[in-house]
């Protein structure tokens, strides 16, 4: 019994060191103690519910709102989970002089050292706000589908840059979070390509808590921001509330 208390304290001293190094950190990203994993984690930082943000998630949610709504404010929504994610990105403490005297700030990344990852079909929705608000990102894609015979997530397609193991940070970018088993793997391909996890910060619309734990069980390291974390999935897997079909809703191939 004490040394799983000990073997606890530990996991939660790292984590509370690792919180409290993470640029653009905030107090109120607390890490919760995760006793079913046996150690701490971080909880996904989720956009702050306010009278907009709820607004944009009832136009998204709802299912008679048309597909020029149904863009504009998931775009919305995904530019601000983007700000969201770009204060976690690691700084440099520069000093630099006013017309009035000395001003100690910081510098992000170069935006072509960063690197936007996309989980085809639903994260290309996400990629004209990527490439409005940061031209010069680099930009990979990774296709994963479910094989029908054994029902597990399988490769079909990667692009990424060669050096993406270098990069400062990888926005990995996925609409819908559900079983989660389309971002594991999404994450293996990222971290046998040498990237880690640590510096991956997953950017996300709706999750369901499935999905986070498995993400999390699995890349412990990885940051998620999302603006909404639902409870259930339904029996095809969709999120429930969630909103549909993300892809295609958002490119019309649902028929409407
Ligand atoms: N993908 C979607 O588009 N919607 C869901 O609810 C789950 C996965």
């Amino acid at each position: 019994m004490r040394s799983v208390i000990r073997i606890r304290k530990r996991c939660l001293r790292v984590s509370l060191h690792r919180t409290v190094s993470v640029s653009g950190g905030r107090l109120d990203r607390t890490i919760p103690y995760n006793i079913s994993l046996g150690c701490a984690m971080e909880k996904p930082i989720v956009l702050r519910d306010t009278p907009l943000t709820r607004a944009l998630h009832t136009k998204i949610r709802d299912q008679f709102s048309s597909r020029h709504t149904f863009v504009t404010c998931s775009d919305r929504l995904v530019q601000m989970l983007l700000e969201e994610a770009c204060a976690l990105l690691p700084t440099e403490e520069v000093t630099v002089d006013t017309p009035c005297g000395p001003f100690q700030g910081v510098r992000l990344p170069e935006e072509e050292s960063l690197c936007a990852v996309s989980i085809m079909r639903g994260a290309d929705c996400m990629l004209g706000v990527v490439r409005t608000m940061m031209p010069s990102i680099a930009v990979g894609k990774i296709l994963i589908q479910r094989d029908e015979a054994t029902a597990l997530p399988q490769l079909m397609y990667s692009k990424l840059p060669p050096d993406i193991s270098s990069r400062p940070a990888v926005l990995l970018l996925d609409p819908m979070l559900a079983t989660g088993g389309s971002a594991v793997a999404a994450l293996k391909v990222l971290i046998q390509q040498g990237v880690e996890p640590r510096k991956v910060i997953f950017v996300n619309v709706v999750c369901a808590k499935e999905g986070i734990e498995a993400v999390k069980a699995a890349y412990p390291e990885v940051r998620i921001v999302t603006s909404a974390v639902d409870p259930i999935l339904n029996e095809k897997k969709y999120i429930v509330p969630g909103l549909g079909d993300f892809g295609d809703r958002y490119f019309g191939t649902d028929g409407s």
